[in-house]
């Protein structure tokens, strides 16, 4: 089975930090449109992106932003960055209930983060991805759309054994597939780890042309899956015989990718797969940045091209198709376990009428 039933009171990634500013943002997350954009003094704000009068999206033109509020291109309801409705053409009094919903909002790591349920977030905070703003790194990124339900992109992330016949000449060789996985659950912090070393394999041109390293390698895949939608693979490249990690975790011998993949569920049928690739090596290399942006988004496409025909087979056959699972899967399940059970326990919770 597929979880098709949505995880809420959880955060989830909206959108880079860069791609909100001074112009409106519309994005669609766990089915509710929202709309983005940042007030005058940088903070970024969601909120809801129908107006409450006729239902125009307050982020299509040609509504618009004047100073922190966005006025509805259709009649000119003008709302405030909470939400609030302050002012309706033709009258003086606003309706007490002419009010957006609004999200809460974390920037951190370069994405921007809402909360999406009907608690308030209280003390949590969103899982961490410090490379990806950190010193010492050099990132590219990326989002791109997938027409498939979320699920399907988890299960794809959590077995890499697919590099092997999706990404071959990108990522992909024969070692990766077969090389059995380690996949480690811990419950309590609802965390699904799964690792794969190869003590000596062929180095695939995604590292090949990015390190330099001519020969063959140790290649370490240590996957840390944050549900529902933070998802690190930390990879270690190194020339085989290298020495491993002294115990403070020192490694210079080896190189080290960071890549950060955001889950978030659009629609039933729809996710925004964001994509991230730290390094700390070559960092001011241009030639390795572009070239590292246009092999990890080609391997994202032969994802997205996949999941896309697999969506339309599964769509095509209803609730009741059979899978067959073996070992590789072991995460994929885990991680579905558990994206299960969350989506009970926020179904089990009543929602509140959103304003
Ligand atoms: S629909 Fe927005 S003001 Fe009428
Ligand atoms: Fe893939």
């Amino acid at each position: 089975m597929i979880v098709t039933g949505f995880a809420r009171d959880q955060w989830y990634v909206a959108a880079y930090g860069h791609e909100v500013g001074r112009r409106q943002l519309g994005r669609t997350i766990l089915g509710e449109p929202i709309l983005l954009y940042r007030t005058e003094d940088g903070r970024a704000v969601a909120m809801a992106d129908r107006c409450v009068h006729r239902r125009f999206p307050l982020s299509e033109a040609p509504s618009h932003l004047v100073g922190d509020q966005v006025v509805c291109g259709y009649h000119g309801f003008t709302y405030g960055p909470d939400g609030v409705c302050v002012a309706v053409p033709a009258q003086r009094r606003v309706p007490r209930t002419a009010r957006l919903r609004s999200y809460p909002v974390v920037e951190q790591d370069s994405f921007v983060w809402v909360w999406i349920g009907d608690r308030d977030p209280g003390d949590t905070t969103p899982p961490r991805a410090p490379w990806l703003a950190a010193p010492g790194y050099t990132t590219v990124c990326g989002m791109e759309p997938l027409n498939a339900r979320y699920g399907l992109l988890v299960d794809n992330l959590l077995d890499l054994s697919h590099e092997t016949y999706l990404h071959g000449g990108y990522i992909g060789t024969p070692e990766v597939a077969e090389t059995p996985i380690t996949t480690e659950v811990h419950e309590e912090a609802g965390v699904v780890y799964v690792s794969r070393h190869m003590d000596d394999a062929a180095c695939p041109p995604f590292y090949a042309e990015s390190t330099g390293i001519r020969g063959r390698i140790t290649r370490w895949q240590d996957i840390e899956y944050h549900p529902p939608c933070l998802y690190l693979l930390h990879s270690r490249v190194a020339p085989v015989g290298s020495p491993p990690p002294a115990a403070d975790g020192a490694d210079r011998h080896a190189f080290h990718v960071e890549v950060v993949y955001a889950i978030t569920p659009s629609t039933e049928g729809s996710t925004y797969d964001f994509w991230a690739v730290a390094r700390d090596f070559a960092l001011d290399d241009e030639r390795v940045s572009d070239f590292l942006r246009e092999s990890n988004r080609a391997v994202v496409l032969q994802d997205v091209a996949a999941l896309n025909t697999l969506e339309k087979v599964l769509a095509g056959e209803g609730e009741h198709y059979q899978e067959l699972s073996v070992n590789i899967d072991t995460g994929g399940l885990a991680a579905r376990r558990i994206l299960a059970r969350m989506a009970g326990e926020s179904a089990a919770r009543p929602r509140s009428a959103a304003p």
